[in-house]
């Protein structure tokens, strides 16, 4: 096994740890707003420390990038670790057992390792640059989806940038009567782990942050699938805007989003 992939690995499952032991007793959590509908609590905050900690000790020079702590600049500048040491932080504080650890490695701005870990379902989400994706070290590919026709696609909903919501519903109502279905589960970090395990055809979403999509996107991309800013192109990480899928069923959502997009969202 990957060394860099086995360390990851103990950070995510030891960050899932402190998750599960709280999760029957959310009331006890004290939880912060961030902004509007941003939500964090002492379980997001210690399952970073427990990552950062784990990281830090297997690799000291490298660099940081972690939802909570922000960037811990180390002195290799090449090597960055991006972290959501809780993805789904809505979920996680109803109860709804849809959350997972993300922890990418990123080497000149290239994803090279990923996992993104559900503690709850025990399912472990793997990637190392070339040499495809896992689930539970079974090999994971995307579906074999040619078109929209019969596809479950992943979205989420822009509730922490409202002003997207007209665009966002145009090209709901757009992709809506050609798919079987569309759901919006709440992890946006799962949702490029199903779309790489086949469960999804595809997934749109506006302005995620780069610690939901770090490590996805290695998943898909390792699957065999296609990532892209809503222009096609590989700006993501940096706009939020991501549309992922199949081939085709990728090409199939840029070209049915693309009449609903803003100047803002031409990006
Ligand atoms: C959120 C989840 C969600 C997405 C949000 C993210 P958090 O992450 O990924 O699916 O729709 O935009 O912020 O806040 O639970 O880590
Ligand atoms: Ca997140
Ligand atoms: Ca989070």
């Amino acid at each position: 096994m990957n060394p860099t992939l086995n360390i990851a690995i103990k950070a995510a499952r030891k960050a899932g740890d402190i998750i599960l032991r709280y999760h029957n007793q959310i009331d006890l959590l004290t939880i912060e707003n961030k902004a509007a509908n941003d939500f964090v609590s002492e379980v997001d905050k210690a399952a970073e420390d427990a990552i950062i900690d784990e990281l830090k000790y297997a690799f000291p020079d490298h660099s940081i990038l972690g939802e909570e702590n922000g960037e811990i600049v180390g002195k290799d500048k090449r090597f960055v670790w991006i972290l959501d040491p809780l993805d789904g932080t809505t979920n996680y504080l109803h109860g709804f057992p849809q959350y997972a650890v993300s922890i990418a490695l990123y080497e000149n701005n290239e994803p090279t390792h990923a996992v993104v870990y559900d503690p709850f379902k025990e399912e472990l989400f793997t990637a190392v640059k070339g040499e495809g994706a896992y689930l539970n070290e079974q090999r994971i590919r995307v579906t074999g989806a040619s078109g929209f026709e019969d596809t479950l696609i992943g979205t989420g909903f822009p509730f922490k940038a409202p002003q997207h919501l007209d665009a966002y519903l145009g090209m709901f109502k757009a992709i809506h009567p050609k798919v079987a279905g569309i759901r919006r589960a709440g992890s946006a970090a799962l949702d490029l782990a199903y779309l790489a395990a086949g469960r999804l055809d595809g997934f749109w979403e506006i302005e995620l942050n780069i610690w939901d999509i770090a490590a996805g996107v290695l998943l898909v991309k390792e699957a065999g699938g296609y990532v892209g800013d809503f222009s096609g192109r590989d700006k993501y990480l940096e706009t939020g805007n991501v549309v992922a899928g199949t081939e085709k069923v990728f090409k199939e959502i840029l070209k049915t989003i693309h009449p609903h997009l803003t100047s803002d969202l031409q990006r």
